[in-house]
């Protein structure tokens, strides 16, 4: 049995539909992050299976039981959202034990469970601080603590490190990892950014325009992309994805083929005149920029038609504006879109996936 279980579900506001036909099993104790660009309607996916938001059609159950219609607080689900506001005028054990209180746990039992998720995440010696004496992630962290004491069957994530600096988000990404495998908790996560998911990940959910696009493990979307919204979503810096005809003539290439696509790292660039590359297709383009990382050097390049692509040069390059390069892909590298942005499986020509 599922630990969440959709079926159908759609969503309208008005006449205005925000989700479609969304059907989705969540195994129990598994990481499922929701990604999709701004207005995809994850955070209105997520509210759903929470009970704050009532789907217009379907069903969603938890645990196998039909909650479609039941409240947030009969759910078993403890949410946690980006702004966490915390009571100010309560030190931090008390932020933790409110809800609790509210449900009438006992003194003892209500101690027990902050103390315990204290330890979890690392809280024990602020247990009597206010939260403006906290940094942000330690107030973060508290509010992941209100979550934790409730013993939720699921918690729910909308952007939870959104508020945050990037070298803390980077650090309470870790501890989300590690408190989901302590806990062997069944988590639904929500998040714009693309690196948060595919590290967080258990499963991906790939959300565009209320409709699912790919569900699927990280590597499995970024390497075969349903489509080309996945292809170019996943992956930083993104995939070049450009009108078939800027290939030239490439072999063996399916009919129905509109765009072709080849990630930075697959692209090979050459500053002689000749592409030697066996097995390769090429194009002639002009470095327009060259950003050095120190291990990575990101080359961008514009064909004569206006064509923009991104390469990737492990290490360091000499390589500088205005050089004239050509740029070659192997065709096993090569991701296949047709009209519709459907990929096109080739078999034949996809390399093999490692996946863990
Ligand atoms: N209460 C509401 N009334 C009308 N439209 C709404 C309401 N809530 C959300 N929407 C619309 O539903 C769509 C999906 O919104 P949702 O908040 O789920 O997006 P999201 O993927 O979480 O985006 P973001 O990354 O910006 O948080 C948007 O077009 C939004 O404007
Ligand atoms: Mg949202």
């Amino acid at each position: 049995m599922s630990m969440v279980r959709l079926e159908n579900v759609g969503k309208s506001f008005g006449s205005v539909e925000v989700l479609r036909d969304i059907n989705l099993e969540i195994e129990a104790g598994e990481l499922v992050v929701f990604v999709g660009p701004s207005g995809s309607g994850k955070s209105t996916l997520l509210r759903i299976i929470a009970g704050l938001e009532e789907a217009t059609s379907g069903q969603v159950s938890i645990e196998g039981r039909d909650v479609t219609f039941a409240e947030p607080s009969e759910r078993g689900i403890a949410m946690v959202f980006q702004s966490y506001a915390l009571y100010p005028h309560m030190d931090v054990y008390s932020n933790m034990a409110f809800n609790l209180q509210l449900s009438r746990f006992s003194k003892a039992e209500i101690r027990t469970r902050v103390e315990e998720a204290a330890r979890i995440l690392q809280l024990d010696d602020l247990l009597e601080r206010s939260p403006a004496q906290l940094s942000g992630g330690q107030r973060q962290r508290v509010a992941i603590g209100r979550a934790i004491v409730r013993h939720p069957k699921v918690f729910l994530f909308d952007e939870p490190l959104s508020n945050l600096d990037a070298a803390l988000r980077v650090q309470m990404r870790l501890e989300i990892d590690r408190l989901h495998r302590e806990l062997e908790a069944t988590m639904v996560y929500v998040t714009h950014d693309q690196v948060e998911a595919m590290t967080l990940a258990d499963r991906i959910v790939a959300l565009d325009g209320g409709m699912v696009q790919q569900v699927g493990r990280p590597l499995d979307l970024y390497h075969r992309p349903a489509n080309r919204f996945v292809a170019e979503f996943v992956g930083s810096p993104r995939m070049n994805v450009l009108d078939r005809s800027v290939w030239g003539a490439v072999g063996n290439m399916p009919g129905e083929t509109a765009f072709v696509g080849v990630r930075p790292e697959h692209l090979q660039v050459a500053t002689g005149s000749n592409v030697t590359a066996d097995n390769a297709a090429s194009l002639v383009a002009q470095t327009r920029a060259v950003e050095r990382l120190g291990n990575i050097s990101y080359g961008y390049f514009e064909t004569g038609q206006g064509h923009q692509l991104v390469a990737q040069i492990i290490g360091n390059t000499d390589l500088k504006s205005g050089d004239p390069v050509v740029l070659s892909s192997r065709f096993a590298d090569m991701h296949l879109f047709a009209a519709d942005g459907r990929t096109i499986m080739r078999r034949e020509l996809t390399t093999p996936v490692e996946l863990n």
